[in-house]
């Protein structure tokens, strides 16, 4: 593939407030002239769409960790091949709300590694290859505070995406701790960020942040 943008994911336990983050960046970058694909997993795609419903409603129980990650990585593969490539390649950037560190979180480390984790090295070299973000921006919550706000929200939607909610404190503090220890394995692809705080001055903060990194001044 010929990268001409460069490929931002956003990551995070419940309720840290990835999505309006990734928008308010999004809109930043485009006040720049930065051409900007503002995308999501599950569910970048229309296939995604329908991948997604199975994944997040329903069930904690409905299904395992091993078939979890086939569906997530079956999301990612249409994802990369149908949108993320292709935008990068014209010279624009994308942002994704949630990529793979996801599915080791949560499958991983939330499962309280009941997976190989190398199940999901060989799934992603399958599906993404040695390709991987320019920049992980994570964004890091206390749980309790991250699923009431979470619960919260999804009381507005129609269809309820609280599969994952629905599971034990514990795990929701694995994850919190899977994803530090993502990060910690990972030092110059991931930035962490207090997300426990007013949504603007966390939005200065990460603008601040791409900007430096990205030579935009
Ligand atoms: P969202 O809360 O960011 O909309 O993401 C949907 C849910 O899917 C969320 O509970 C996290 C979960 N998820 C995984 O368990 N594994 C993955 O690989 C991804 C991308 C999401």
């Amino acid at each position: 593939m010929n990268k001409k943008g460069y490929f931002i994911t956003f990551e995070g336990g419940e309720g840290t407030g990835k999505s309006t983050q990734i928008k308010l960046l999004a809109d930043f970058l485009e006040k720049k002239g930065v051409v900007t694909v503002l995308t999501k997993e599950p569910g970048g795609t229309e296939v995604g769409q329908d991948l997604r419903k199975i994944l997040v409603t329903g069930e904690p129980d409905k299904m395992d960790a091993v078939a979890e990650a086939l569906l997530y990585y079956a999301d990612r593969r249409i994802h990369m091949t149908k949108k993320v490539w292709p935008a990068l390649e014209q010279g624009k950037w994308v942002l994704s709300d949630r990529f793979a560190d996801s599915t080791v979180a949560y499958q991983y480390y939330g499962y309280n590694k009941k997976i190989d984790k190398s199940i999901l090295q060989d799934l992603y070299n399958l599906a993404v290859g040695d390709f991987k973000p320019d920049l992980t921006i994570l964004l890091d919550i206390d749980p309790q505070i991250g699923l009431s706000r979470s619960i919260k929200k999804a009381q507005g939607m129609q269809v309820k995406e609280l599969r994952h909610e629905g599971r034990e404190m514990a795990f929701h503090q694995n994850l919190r701790e899977g994803f530090l220890e993502i990060a910690k394995e990972n030092p110059d692809r991931f930035a962490i960020f207090d997300a426990n705080q007013e949504i603007l001055s966390l939005h200065t903060q990460i603008a601040d942040y791409v900007m430096k990194r990205f030579g935009l001044i």
